[in-house]
Parts: C-alpha cells; sequence; structure tokens
C-alpha cells in the first residue's frame, strides 16, 4: 500500500496545476480570465469534488486496513501517521551515508579505478524528475501554444503600452505658452529630444549651424519679455522671418509638454556660464536684462 499524501497537499497542488495550464492555453490576450467569476465557480467545484474524493480515498485506506495483518497495519499507521512533513522530510534526506554503506563496486579494470555505486539521495533524484518533466511541458507548450513566447508577449506590451499613451495624452493636457515653465528636472529629456528634432540645424550644443547660435545673448526674435517664454514662443511659432525655423507646436509636430522640455534644455544652456568653445557669430539684437524689453 503506498502512503498517502495528505488533503492540503494534494488539493493545492492539483489547484495549482490547473491554474498554470488555463494560463498556458488561455493566451496572452485572456490571461486575465483566470480570475473571471466563472473561472473561479470551476475551480471552487474542482476543490469541493477533490475533498469529496480524499475522504472517499481515506475511507478505502481504512477499509483496507482491516485486511492486513496486526504486524503490517502497525507499520503502515506509523509510515502515514503523524507530521506528514516530518516523513517527508525523512523520504527525502535519507542517512545517504547508512544507505550507501555496504554497496557495491565497480572495477573500471582498464584504469584500476574502483567505482563506489553509490545511491544519490532522493532529493536529488526527485528534483531531476521535476525538471525532465517540466522541461517536456515548457517544450510542447511553447511549441502550441503562447505560453512564453517573447515575440507575441513583446507585441502585446507594445500594443497596451501605445493604448495607455493614448489614454494618458487625453486626459492629460498640454502646456502652453500661458503655463510653460522653466524646471531643471527637464534639461536631461529636453536634451535627447533637442538631439533628435532640433541639432541638425543648432547642433547639439546649441552653438549654432544653419540655425543661430542659442547660448549667446542676441536673438532674433523677440515676442515675448521673459527668456524661457520667449525660446518657448519661438518653437511653437517658428520664426516670422525665416520658415526654416519652422512652427513646430503650431503644427503639432511636438507637444506642448515636450515643446517645455526642450525649452528647458535651451534655456539652461543659454544662461549656463560655460559656453561652447567653437560658436557661431552672433545675429540679432543684444538683450542682457529681458525685464527691460
Ligand atoms: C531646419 C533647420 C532648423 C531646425 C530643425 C530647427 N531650427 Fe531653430 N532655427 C533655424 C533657423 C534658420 C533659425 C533662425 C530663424 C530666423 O532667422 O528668424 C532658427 C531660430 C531658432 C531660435 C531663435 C533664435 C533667435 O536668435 O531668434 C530658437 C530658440 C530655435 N531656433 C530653437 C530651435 C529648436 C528648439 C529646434 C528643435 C525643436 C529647432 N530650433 C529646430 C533652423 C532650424
Amino acid at each position: 500500500m503506498r502512503s498517502k499524501i495528505p488533503y492540503f497537499i494534494m488539493i493545492p497542488s492539483i489547484l495549482s496545476v490547473i491554474i498554470f495550464i488555463f494560463y498556458i492555453f488561455l493566451g496572452i490576450e485572456n490571461r486575465s480570465y483566470i480570475i473571471h467569476p466563472i473561472t473561479i465557480f470551476f475551480l471552487i467545484i474542482i476543490t469541493i469534488l477533490l475533498f469529496i474524493l480524499d475522504s472517499i480515498n481515506n475511507l478505502i485506506y481504512r477499509k483496507k486496513l482491516q485486511f492486513l495483518t496486526k504486524e503490517k497495519r502497525k507499520k503502515i499507521i506509523e509510515e502515514n501517521e503523524g507530521n506528514y512533513f516530518y516523513i517527508f522530510y525523512k523520504f527525502l534526506f535519507h542517512d545517504t551515508k547508512k544507505m550507501n554503506q555496504n554497496v557495491k563496486k565497480i572495477d573500471h579494470g582498464f584504469d584500476g579505478i574502483i567505482e563506489l555505486d553509490n545511491k544519490l539521495p532522493m532529493w536529488w533524484i526527485h528534483l531531476f524528475y521535476l525538471t525532465i518533466i517540466f522541461s517536456g511541458i515548457y517544450f510542447f507548450s511553447y511549441l502550441l501554444t503562447d505560453f512564453s513566447d517573447p515575440y507575441k508577449e513583446y507585441i502585446f506590451d507594445y500594443q497596451n503600452q501605445l493604448k495607455k499613451i493614448e489614454i494618458f495624452e487625453k486626459n492629460t493636457p498640454q502646456v502652453t505658452l500661458i503655463n510653460a515653465e522653466f524646471k531643471k528636472e527637464f534639461v536631461k529629456n529636453g536634451k535627447t529630444l533637442f538631439e533628435e528634432n532640433c541639432a541638425t540645424c543648432h547642433q547639439s550644443d546649441g552653438s549654432g549651424n544653419i540655425g543661430p547660435n542659442l547660448t549667446d545673448n542676441y536673438w532674433i526674435n523677440i515676442t515675448e519679455k521673459d527668456l524661457f517664454k520667449n525660446i518657448f514662443s519661438i518653437i511653437w511659432n517658428g520664426s516670422v522671418n525665416n520658415p526654416t525655423m519652422r512652427a513646430f507646436g503650431k503644427s503639432g509636430e511636438i507637444k506642448g509638454n515636450d515643446i517645455q522640455k526642450i525649452s528647458s534644455y535651451v534655456y539652461f544652456i543659454n544662461t549656463k556660464l560655460k559656453k561652447p568653445i567653437k560658436n557661431k557669430a552672433p545675429q540679432g539684437k543684444k538683450i542682457i536684462n529681458w525685464n527691460k524689453i
């Protein structure tokens, strides 16, 4: 008679296997259905059935015991009753030294080495079986289902991300010229955006190329009474004199929040004391004090 597994081990294990199977076969899009009322109801029914099965098993176990001799019965009761965890522990961590006392010796013959045919500890063997079983499950579910398919997971996450961005943009109003302000924490992001959108004409350090030097105190376009707002305004509206500097904001090419970041970067490199070594010659009017315009 085999030793029986107590219900508090058996039922959670079977339930987790079932949930795992659900997880594999539902596919990425439907994984959230694991916590759907129908699946929960199904799992509850399974739990009840497992409890019933366990009590039937117990009945059979008791009945079988009655037909055994006294000694055998005592032995089985000793093996099965008592603390399950302790029994399990004893099973896994058998005293291997004792087990391997009178072990067979294998003579290789040709090299004179004599090998002991030691038995491996139970925990090792069972871990090994477990990995074999798992690799089989993993292999087939990887081949046949969405389970841990990195490409599908990537596409799924990417599309989710796009949806989230769309919702975020709908709910958060973009900054405009009226409420835009310089923030030091925007400078880092602003630099990246500047490099992507502006560096071709202004250089990534703002020293100027086709477009003017943005790190000096000379300005061609002056529409605002504040340096930061002036920068924001030019990026938003473009230059009236020269269409090469296009209206990034008005045309929708760059959103208000990003223009605030880019403006913060331009403001930062303009007000910083350290200027680039190579500069484009000054263009426009020199402005030292923006308050006095
Ligand atoms: C295709 C080239 C080009 C690109 C790209 C470009 N600019 Fe310009 N930018 C210019 C030119 C040319 C001017 C000069 C306009 C004028 O003469 O009025 C200018 C002017 C400016 C000015 C005003 C300078 C002044 O003295 O009045 C600022 C600020 C500025 N650009 C920032 C930016 C930022 C920020 C970006 C990126 C979002 C950007 N530019 C992208 C070509 C460009």
